[in-house]
């Protein structure tokens, strides 16, 4: 299959081409920087660079018979339209060129009324995929070396105490980066229902799962019990005057919107067994 990746440069894109060049298939892949990154030029077979709303070649989806969907961006300033706008640009150009398929990750934060732009814009974009009869995936947060996992550690091993929100007794459903690409594998090879939802049946406890991420990359921060309303804050005014922080408020908000958790692991109906927490962690944090 010829594949185009959006956000190829990115965590869960970079594994993704590399997966699926390794099962045959032909890849494409575009993100905002000028080149992709070195390690994946030996998978690509064309890159270009693309920007969520602004002018692009639609010439670039001709021949792909699937395009993924991983671009996002965080910057702020039309969040929205660049997001919702500029993916549903590259739908109808994939679509006018002969693109058959689209899968596109959703997240669990994706709510009707989601405070978050985050849950907004993906409940936004999936309800607009669904329409469409495309694919959906609904990744957990995905544990590996990169995106808001990478930035987890970032926190963990650069601050002496880490805030610990509500007490971080709510659950997160997980998934590995490796389980990610194994699940989109078998989707594409066999398609079945509209939605796949991309994480381990037994949810862990943030607090749990800080707790082993400290332990794992021997980091020497303390927990702090607090409510939401303090780190929140103090987001939104780093956010205010523009200084760079690895998480964001919207990050946050999902986070409390995320509670309760509306649906259930396709990973056994997918037939995949994903690794134990303490497995991944070991063998994605050797990489920080
Ligand atoms: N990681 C998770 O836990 C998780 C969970 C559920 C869903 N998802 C979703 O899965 C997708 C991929 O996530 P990820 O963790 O791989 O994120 P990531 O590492 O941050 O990658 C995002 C990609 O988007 C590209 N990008 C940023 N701004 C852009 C813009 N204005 N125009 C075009 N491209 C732009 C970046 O390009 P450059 O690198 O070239 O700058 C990067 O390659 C996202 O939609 C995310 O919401 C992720």
């Amino acid at each position: 299959m010829n594949i185009f990746i959006t956000g190829v440069n990115g965590f869960i894109g970079s594994h993704l081409a590399k997966h699926l060049h390794a099962k045959g298939n032909k890849i494409y892949g575009g993100s905002a920087k000028t080149a992709a990154r070195q390690d994946l030029e030996p998978v690509l077979y064309g890159y270009s660079q693309l920007f969520l709303g602004r002018e692009f070649d639609p010439g670039i989806f001709k021949n792909i018979d699937v395009l993924i969907h991983c671009a996002y961006s965080f910057e702020r300033k039309n969040i929205k339209a660049t997001n919702i706008a500029g993916t549903k640009k590259w739908f109808y150009a994939g679509r006018d060129m002969g693109v058959k398929r689209h899968i596109f990750p959703t997240s669990y934060s994706a709510k009707p009324g989601s405070k978050s732009d985050y849950g907004f814009i993906k409940y936004e974009l999936e309800g607009f995929f669904l329409q469409e009869k495309q694919l959906v995936i609904r990744p957990g947060l995905v544990l590996g070396n990169g995106g808001i996992f990478r930035r987890m550690n970032r926190v963990l091993r650069s601050f002496p105490v880490i805030p610990l929100i509500d007490g971080g007794n709510y659950d997160v459903p997980i998934i590995s980066v490796e389980a990610v690409c194994r699940a989109v594998e078998k989707i594409l090879s066999n398609p079945g229902p509209a939605q796949y939802q991309l994480f381990q049946e037994e949810l862990v406890s943030m607090k749990h799962l800080l707790q082993e991420m400290k332990r794992q990359s021997s980091a020497r921060c303390l927990f702090l019990r607090i409510p939401s309303f303090f780190p929140l804050l103090f987001l939104k005014i780093l956010e205010t005057l523009r200084i760079p922080f690895p998480i964001k408020s919207g990050s946050l908000i999902a986070l409390k919107e995320n509670q309760d958790l509306a649906h259930t692991s396709s990973l056994k109906q997918l037939g995949i067994r994903d690794k134990p927490l303490k497995e991944i962690l070991d063998s994605s944090l050797s990489f920080f």
